[in-house]
């Protein structure tokens, strides 16, 4: 499918409309930020990377039950996907403590969580994307009960999915963000990416940063940290 005019450029990828107007194609972009795009940079091949990363990930849950926006690969750094009204919510899953939870709660980094966390956060750049629960969502009217219900249980169900498959390849999964889109249908999809730019993750033994935190914290060798996500889930 041919990509025609570009519809949203966000700070990590660029939305294209194609001929069918319920497919669009997202490009990934080798565009760093961090820090509410206060910290910019680059980071070589990451677009390639992270369309790779994405689209085992997408295709395993798929796999497994989950429906997801992820079509087909267009090219090496692009996607097909399924268009979808998204939710105005970002959700969060943690199974251990790092970045913000860890400020948040006095919580050491590293400190493993008794049961999974689940966060909603309001999808707005210009407020900085703010925590928010359940009572905000309804009363923005930004998903009704029933879609949320649904997004807990994917979101929840995903995490066992994900942890299990990296935990077989030295990966432990502390955490991640997801976004979730619904078509005319009003059926719901796991939306966005999944990549080392919106998952923490560390090597099992040696617990060595492996995603974007390395960029985030200047701790060097991004890109062969993301590389090594690639291989080991290659595999
Ligand atoms: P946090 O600890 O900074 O709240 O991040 C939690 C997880 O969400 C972490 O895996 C990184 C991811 N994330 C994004 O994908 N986009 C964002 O804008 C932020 C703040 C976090
Ligand atoms: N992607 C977000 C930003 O640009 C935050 C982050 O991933 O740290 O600021």
């Amino acid at each position: 499918m041919e990509k025609k005019e570009l519809l949203y450029e966000g700070k990590a990828k660029k939305v294209y409309k194609t001929a069918d107007e319920d497919r669009f194609i997202v490009m990934f972009k080798d565009d760093a930020t961090a820090f509410n795009g206060k910290k910019k940079g680059q980071i070589q091949r990451k677009g390639i990377m992270n369309t790779a990363i994405t689209k085992i990930f997408f295709e395993l849950l798929e796999e497994k039950g989950i429906p997801t926006h992820f079509i087909e690969l267009v090219s090496d750094n692009e996607i097909l996907v399924r268009g979808l009204e998204i939710f105005k919510i970002e959700v969060v899953m943690r199974n251990i403590a790092a970045g913000s939870i860890s400020k948040r709660l006095g919580l050491e980094e590293g400190t493993i969580l008794k049961k999974p966390v689940l966060e909603f956060y309001y999808k707005d750049d210009e407020l900085g994307d703010p925590m928010i629960n359940e009572y905000h969502i309804f009363a923005e009217e930004l998903a009704t009960e029933e879609e949320l219900n649904t997004i807990k249980k994917m979101a929840f169900e995903i995490n066992d999915i994900l942890r299990d498959f990296l935990k077989k390849r030295g990966i432990e999964l502390v955490d991640f963000k997801l976004e979730f889109g619904k078509d005319k249908a009003g059926r719901i999809y796991l939306a966005d990416e999944i990549s080392p730019d919106t998952c923490r993750f560390w090597d099992i033994s040696s617990k060595e940063k492996l995603d974007k935190d390395r960029f985030r914290q200047d701790l060097g060798n991004v890109e062969d940290a993301y590389q090594e996500i690639l291989s080991r889930i290659e595999k």
